[in-house]
Parts: C-alpha cells; sequence; structure tokens
C-alpha cells in the first residue's frame, strides 16, 4: 500500500470536492445550494440534459442518480480524466499542500519496470503497422479489403501484420537494443526451459493492438489469415501488463465516444467491434475471447449505466446472454444494469452490418431488452407449468437468483417485478395486468385450471410467427438455398415449390427470381446444371443474395441444404421442411384468428382453443428441432427468442 487511509484523508478534508468536480462541470444554479456545500449538474459521465449528479462538501462525494457513478475526489480525477490512481493522488496532495509521503522504492521500481514495458508493445505495434505495407504484407492487406476495412479504419485501430517468419519481430526488437527479458515479459516470444531458442508468438497473423484504459498497448490479438490454422484467434498471455479478464478491446476509444451514445455497445470479438465502429456506433468493445467476466461488466458500468450486450440469435448465443444475467446481478445498482440485443441466427454484428447495413443494426440495438425479462425468459420459456408444484418450483428459482443482487433497493424491485409477473402469468390478479397484448400470458377471465404456458415471448419472436426486416427465416433460407444447390429438386418439384409461401422480402425475390430460371429452363431443360443456374440467378442480380443463403446454411450447418449433399437427402430434406413450412403457415393463421378471438370474446373457449394453436405451434418447433440437419445436428435448439 503506497498511500496511508489518513494521508488521503487529509487530501479530502482539505479540498472540497465541489472545486475539483465544478471544474468539468457547470453546477445548476437553481438546484444547488452553495451555503450548504450542495450542489447539482449534469452529469459529465453520461450524457444528459437536466441534472441527476450530485456532489456534496461535506460529504466529499459525488453520485450520479441517473447512471450510478459515484466516488470521492481521486476516484472523479481516474474516472473522468483517465489518471493513475498515484497521478490523482499526486495531484490533488499538491493542490492542497499536503507533502507526499516517502516512496517504497520497490513500487518505484515495478513501475519503471512496467514503464520500459509499454515502450517495447508501442514499437511492436509499430512494427506490425510497417510490416502490413510490406510486400510480405499484401495477402494481409488483401483480406482486410475483401473484409470491408478500408485503410482508413485500419489505420485508426493500429492494425498490423506479423510476418510468418519465427524471428522477424524478435531480431527488430533486438535491433533496437531492447534486452530479451523484456520481450519475453511482454509475452511477445514463445520461450521456457525446454525451448532451445525462444521464437516469434504471432506469425502470419492479422494483429489487432489491445490498449488499456489510456490508450497504451498492453496486449496483442492476432487473427489467422487461412482457415487451416489451428487457432483463429490468438492473444496475449498473461503480463504485467495485461490481465484478459480486466480488459476490454477499445474501452478507451469506446468511452470517448459514449458521450454522444450514452453507454457501451458489448459485442463478442475484434472484428465486430471495428465493422460496428466503421458504420458509426464507436461506442463499441468486446472481451477477449471468454465471456464477459464481472470486472468487464464493472468497466462498462463506468461508462454508463445500461450497456448493451450483443449476441448471436442462435441457442448458443442465447444461452450466452443467459450466462451473462448471472455475472451481472452482483452488481446491480439503481440505474446500473444491462440491455440485451439478439442478433439473426448465425450472425454477429459484423456479419449484420455487412448483410444488411447500418440501419438494421440500429434495430437490433433498438429492440434490446431489459435484463429483467431476461430473467424471467431464462427460467419459463418453453416450460408448461401445469401443476403447482411446478409453479412452486419456478417461484423459488426465480426469488433465488433475485437474491443474488447485491443491492438492497434493486433487490427489493426485482421481487416486486417478479411477483406481478408471476400473478399474470398464473392468473391470480383477474387478468387486471392482462393489458400487455402478450396473449400466452394472459388469464381467461372465466377462469379454471389451465395449463400454463411459457409461450408469448418465444413464440411471437420465433421465425414461425415473425415477419419484419430483420433476420431471414432459417427454414425459409434453407428450403431456397436446397434448391439453388440442387436444380433437380425445382425441375422434379416444380409445383410444389411455385406454391411455397415466402415471408421474408429478400427471401421472396430470391424465390421468385428462382422459379423464373426454372420456368425459363423449360420443359425439355431436365440438366438444368448447378452451374447454369447460378449464372442465371446471377444474371437476374440476386448474385449478392444467393451468397448469402449460402452462408447462412453454411453457418448453421444445414448439411442436407449444401450442394455436397447426396441427391436423396436433400430431397427429403427439402420435402420434409416444406411440410413443416406449410403447416406452420396455416397454424399461424389459426393463431392469429384465435388470439384476435380471445382478445374479443375473452370466453373460457376462445382462451382454450388460442392455447391448443399454441401447443400445436410449438409441437411443431420441437418436430423441426429433431429432424436432421435443421436444427439437431447444429446442436441449437429451436425454441429461442
Ligand atoms: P468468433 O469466432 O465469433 O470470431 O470469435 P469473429 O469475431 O466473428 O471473427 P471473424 O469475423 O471470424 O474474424 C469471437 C472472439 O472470440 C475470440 C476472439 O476474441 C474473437 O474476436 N476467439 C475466437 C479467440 O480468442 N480464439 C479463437 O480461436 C476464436
Ligand atoms: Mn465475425
Amino acid at each position: 500500500m503506497r498511500f496511508t487511509p489518513s494521508f488521503l484523508e487529509e487530501i479530502r478534508d482539505r479540498l472540497p470536492i465541489a472545486d475539483i468536480v465544478g471544474r468539468r462541470v457547470t453546477f445548476d444554479r437553481k438546484k444547488s445550494n452553495p451555503s450548504k456545500g450542495d450542489f447539482w449538474a449534469c452529469c459529465p459521465f453520461h450524457g444528459e440534459k437536466s441534472p441527476s449528479f450530485h456532489c456534496e462538501n461535506a460529504k466529499g462525494r459525488y453520485h450520479c442518480f441517473g447512471c450510478g457513478v459515484s466516488g470521492d475526489h481521486f476516484r472523479f480525477l481516474t474516472e473522468l480524466d483517465g489518471l493513475s490512481f498515484p497521478e490523482a493522488v499526486e495531484r490533488l496532495a499538491d493542490e492542497a499542500g499536503v507533502a507526499m509521503p516517502a516512496v517504497d522504492p520497490q513500487a518505484m521500481e515495478r513501475e519503471k519496470k512496467k514503464a520500459s514495458l509499454y515502450d517495447v508493445m508501442e514499437l511492436a505495434v509499430q512494427f506490425f503497422r510497417e510490416q502490413l505495407q510490406t510486400a510480405d504484407g499484401a495477402k494481409a492487406r488483401a483480406y482486410l479489403r475483401d473484409r470491408g476495412l478500408s485503410p482508413a479504419v485500419q489505420n485508426e485501430f493500429g492494425l498490423g501484420y506479423a510476418p510468418s517468419s519465427r524471428s522477424a519481430l524478435k531480431e527488430f526488437l533486438g535491433s533496437k537494443g531492447i534486452e530479451k527479458e523484456k520481450i519475453e515479459a511482454c509475452g511477445l516470444v514463445v520461450y521456457g526451459p525446454e525451448i532451445a531458442v525462444s521464437y516469434d508468438r504471432f506469425r502470419d497473423r492479422i494483429m489487432f493492438p489491445i490498449l488499456d484504459a489510456k490508450s497504451r498497448p498492453i496486449a496483442f490479438g492476432g487473427r489467422a489469415l487461412s482457415a487451416d490454422v489451428p487457432a483463429k484467434y490468438l492473444n496475449s498471455p498473461e503480463t504485467d501488463l495485461f490481465s484478459k479478464s480486466n480488459v476490454l478491446y477499445n474501452y478507451a476509444k469506446a468511452r470517448k465516444a459514449v458521450g454522444r451514445e450514452g453507454s457501451l455497445i458489448v459485442c463478442e470479438g475484434y472484428m465486430d467491434v471495428i465493422a460496428i465502429s466503421a458504420a458509426g456506433f464507436e461506442n463499441a468493445v468486446a472481451p477477449l475471447g471468454t465471456a464477459l467476466t464481472e470486472q468487464q461488466v464493472e468497466l462498462t458500468w463506468r461508462v454508463g449505466g445500461e450497456p448493451t450486450l450483443c449476441f448471436d440469435g442462435d441457442g448458443a448465443g442465447l444461452r450466452a446472454a443467459f450466462r451473462s444475467v448471472d455475472t451481472a446481478l452482483g452488481g446491480l445498482k439503481p440505474g446500473r444494469s444491462l440491455r440485451f440485443a439478439m442478433l439473426p441466427s448465425g450472425e454477429d454484428p459484423d456479419d449484420l452490418i455487412n448483410r444488411a447495413g447500418a440501419e438494421a443494426f440500429r434495430q437490433v440495438l433498438d429492440s434490446a431488452r431489459p435484463l429483467a425479462d431476461m430473467l424471467w425468459n431464462r427460467e419459463t420459456e418453453g416450460r408448461i407449468f401445469d401443476t403447482p408444484e411446478k409453479r412452486a418450483e419456478l417461484e423459488r428459482t426465480l426469488f433465488g437468483v433475485v437474491s443474488q443482487i447485491g443491492d438492497e433497493n434493486v433487490k427489493r424491485h426485482y421481487q416486486q417485478d417478479l411477483r406481478d409477473r408471476l400473478s399474470s402469468f398464473f392468473g391470480t390478479d383477474d387478468g387486471k395486468k392482462s393489458g400487455s397484448g402478450k396473449f400466452g400470458q394472459r388469464t381467461p377471465r372465466g377462469g379454471g385450471a389451465q395449463k400454463r404456458f411459457a409461450v408469448s415471448d418465444s413464440l411471437i419472436n420465433s421465425s414461425l410467427v415473425k415477419s419484419g426486416p430483420s433476420a431471414p427465416p432459417l427454414r425459409e433460407t434453407a428450403l431456397l438455398a436446397t434448391v439453388l444447390n440442387h436444380p433437380a429438386i425445382g425441375i422434379g418439384h416444380f409445383d410444389e415449390l411455385a406454391s411455397l409461401e415466402i415471408e421474408h422480402d429478400m427471401l421472396r425475390k430470391v424465390h421468385i427470381a428462382l422459379l423464373n430460371a426454372f420456368a425459363g429452363a423449360g420443359e425439355r431443360d431436365e440438366h438444368l446444371t448447378l452451374e447454369m443456374l447460378r449464372q442465371n440467378i446471377d444474371a437476374q442480380g440476386f448474385g449478392a443474395e444467393m451468397n448469402m443463403l449460402e452462408t447462412q446454411i453454411r453457418n448453421n450447418r444445414i448439411w442436407q441444404a449444401m450442394a455436397d449433399a447426396a441427391f436423396e437427402d436433400a430431397r427429403d430434406g427439402w420435402l420434409q421442411a416444406l411440410l413443416l413450412h406449410n403447416r406452420a403457415r396455416s397454424l399461424k393463421a389459426e393463431l392469429k384468428a384465435a388470439a384476435r378471438a380471445f382478445d374479443e370474446i375473452g370466453d373460457e373457449a376462445s382462451f382454450y382453443r388460442m392455447t391448443h394453436v399454441q401447443d400445436e405451434l410449438s409441437r411443431e418447433e420441437g418436430t423441426e428441432a429433431i429432424i436432421e440437419g435443421f436444427g439437431l445436428s447444429s446442436g441449437r435448439p429451436a425454441s429461442s427468442f
């Protein structure tokens, strides 16, 4: 411990906190009471128009009722100005006229050593950046260009290239007089007792410098250029500078950008951060290949009260989102929570922006859901609570989870929220709260023993029911892609193909293009080849869409839809999917009618009709999941929300 508590206390006592805060904000004259040392201002940590940031000299602390930040003199400077703690102390001690304590020589030594490591890292950053511009870097430049990263963006993120040599970086640093120990301490070489000659850790990779909160380089992420390399991404090991679980990629830059955007966007990877940023959302960060840690959530909260976490809308993404709920619970505070944005299945933000543009991503962000919803969904979705025991168990689980919330006020509100949800879910509030329009959670006004079935959200948002601009539904994609890859299906089953109803706008156009192609091929053309079909679709202007379909089925591993599937398998899968599709469409229409009837009449009969259709629909979803190639083989449960 470098500073004693009494030393810090003395500084705080001598300096009114309003003096320090007042340099960075304008106090609201109406709301403040200077004679009492009590001040209000618009919060400098998050954007706001009316003052909810409070500081009080008597307490020597500030607190924002909007975003939840709070702290003392030192915290204010470290958070807002990015000073290190010792720097903040030094500055304020000077101001307060308090003498600095004698320094601990060991701590000094450690600091000095660390400082010199930053310099080594900086040299490495420069080296990789230069390599990207050499002849050796041509392949890497082409790769980045193909992924849509302009030179300006590459520059902004300091991207570089590690050549495929085992010693290029090592030699470069050596030529700059850097000792071997420092190169090792930076994690830039692989070394150890059983390794005769240390060698460059990163070889033939695109290099992403990882900067700390003060924009100093502390580590690298390296992306392989080809798919056959064991690790797609390789990160620096833990070093004196780098502790993976405490760092977020792009944190310093994103924090600066937040003034405009409110809070951070958290996505999964380097490429996502860069793509999002290039699309105009500069407040994006990502953990470094692990699930978000508590410390990382804490970092995001320091920037703004409600960061949005982005997840792939598939089963794995949903599970990751559910895990983050637990990670966040302990640290929830008034005004400090998380939102969850689920992307179309099989897509990360980078894919989505490339396919559908920034506006589509904006829509995903706008539809992000609060943490309380995620928690509720996690525990109820797709389950049937048809006995008192099951309902009691649900209640116990939910309240057990909520007991992990550290903040008493937030906990109390969560308990209340859950009681409300439970009572409207189990129909103990006489339908008073049933106006939400989520028909699955409603109670028949006539009462009676019902099967409580958590279908509302999952159904409304499932690919079966949902329409609109977002994700091309996977089954529709698979249906079209199979025909694209196996033209013989289109020839042999032209009528079925023609009467297929496609809901998604873009896919509908592809469908029509397909029909055109087969119609144009004519009766005689029994041997319309894959090549010919593709050329035809391309000529109709749907080349990009065709590639997108291909990507989506590959990402979702729907092998029956792919070109190298045996024809019989492809045809069987297609017919099966078609059957389900047609059935789901008619059930969906039925559900709409039933829900409308229930809304209008609200009697027991219409309620039962509605639940019956809901059960049918969810059974269909379940069936879909167990048809190999359309769910199970890819490990993605069909039920998602
Ligand atoms: P993804 O596999 O989702 O990759 O990993 P990505 O970000 O979409 O990358 P591109 O688009 O294929 O280039 C997400 C994150 O997980 C970590 C990286 O931090 C990556 O950004 N990761 C992934 C690893 O650390 N190692 C790996 O082998 C793969
Ligand atoms: Mn990606």
